[in-house]
């Protein structure tokens, strides 16, 4: 099922009446007049809503009243008090997909998606980095953005360093929980994974046609069901939970300080101010400072993690040599 944030159907409106209307019972009776719907479609409406996790009290002679939204981050609850210019202006929200970067990747040449959302309650063939596969179970928030932006393909490595930047201050924001950065693109909690990124660009002549950044966030999932299903493929150095708890605050909030301050981040990688993520970036880092093993194409390099250069590269300083790594996994100590 296909939900999006221009869904303006009959479910959307009744809801968007009794969210309006939250502290009273508004009979059927009611609804079907100030909505022109019918009585039994209003019925059929709020099981629906019920469906997708509202909690809707119902009493007799007095009607029905929403008692708590869903815990699904479907689209209407993201693009509700949204504060982006283009980031989040269309959101399309699948129960369960192959994968949100696979769709997204298909319609990142229409311009008139630059900006639009791709969401999934669950994804069947989540993808990794490094052509790993990225376990994506109910309970986590796994979406692609798509991106048409100025600034030269020097840069393009500092998409999700600064994807990671915007991530961990919202989680801190939102959420009160500290998370550290570790190099190229894994935001963790106490060493364990807690989100990654990864991006798919199209390039056209040297220029950036469009990119599209996928993230994947382990919002309220189960570590050890995650961890069971990767635990023997590469670089696997733990999973964590941002959320334990049943108060936390709903996913769809969380979605949307974080597209808030990725559109925020991203205006100033537009705008040439690199070096202020850098330095954003490195304050949150755990891998600057530690001794590192990073695997390439060339083979491995081992030494110190220095600093990370002006296009996202890692400078590693083994000996008095420097080599700067562009892609890789990094083991660090
Ligand atoms: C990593 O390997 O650390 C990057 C993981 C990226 C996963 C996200 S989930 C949403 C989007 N859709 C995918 O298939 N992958 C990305």
């Amino acid at each position: 099922m296909l939900y999006t944030s221009d869904d303006n159907s009959g479910a959307v409106k009744v809801l968007q009446f009794l969210k309006a209307h939250k502290e009273e019972y508004l009979s059927g009776e009611d609804l079907s007049e100030v909505l022109k719907i019918s009585r039994v479609a209003i019925w059929k409406h709020i099981k629906k809503i019920q469906n997708l996790g509202y909690k809707i009290e119902s009493k007799q002679n007095l009607g029905y009243k929403l008692i708590d939204i869903t815990d699904l981050a479907l689209p209407w609850e993201i693009t509700d008090g949204l504060k982006t210019k283009a980031i989040g202006k269309k959101i399309y929200y699948f129960d369960s997909i192959g994968s949100t970067q696979a769709f997204a990747s298909n319609m990142a040449s229409d311009p008139l998606e630059s900006g639009s959302v791709i969401m999934a309650g669950v994804q069947t063939a989540g993808k990794g980095r490094l052509g790993r596969k990225w376990v994506s179970p109910k309970g986590g928030i796994w979406l692609s953005v798509i991106l048409r932006p100025e600034f030269d393909v020097s840069k393009i490595t500092l998409v999700p360093l600064a994807a990671s930047v915007a991530l961990a201050s919202s989680i801190q924001k939102a959420l009160g929980v500290k998370t550290e950065l570790r190099w190229p693109n894994d935001v963790t909690s106490n060493g364990k994974k807690v989100a990654g990124m990864i991006i798919d660009a199209t390039i056209e002549s040297s220029k950036i046609e469009s990119i599209v950044l996928g993230i994947g966030i382990n919002y309220k999932v189960s570590p050890s069901e995650i961890e069971r299903k990767i635990a023997s493929s590469g670089n696997f150095y733990g999973v964590a939970t941002l959320i334990r708890d049943n108060n936390a605050p709903k996913p769809a909030k969380f979605i949307q300080l974080f597209l808030e301050e990725l559109e925020r981040i991203l205006e100033s990688l537009n705008g040439g101010r690199t070096q202020s993520i850098i330095t954003q970036w490195t304050k949150r880092s755990s891998t600057i400072g530690k001794h590192v093993s990073i695997s390439t194409q060339d083979g491995k390099v081992s030494g110190t993690a220095v600093k990370i250069d002006s296009d996202g590269g890692l400078i590693v300083k083994h000996g008095k040599d420097h080599t700067k790594i562009a892609v890789g996994d990094i083991i660090q100590r």
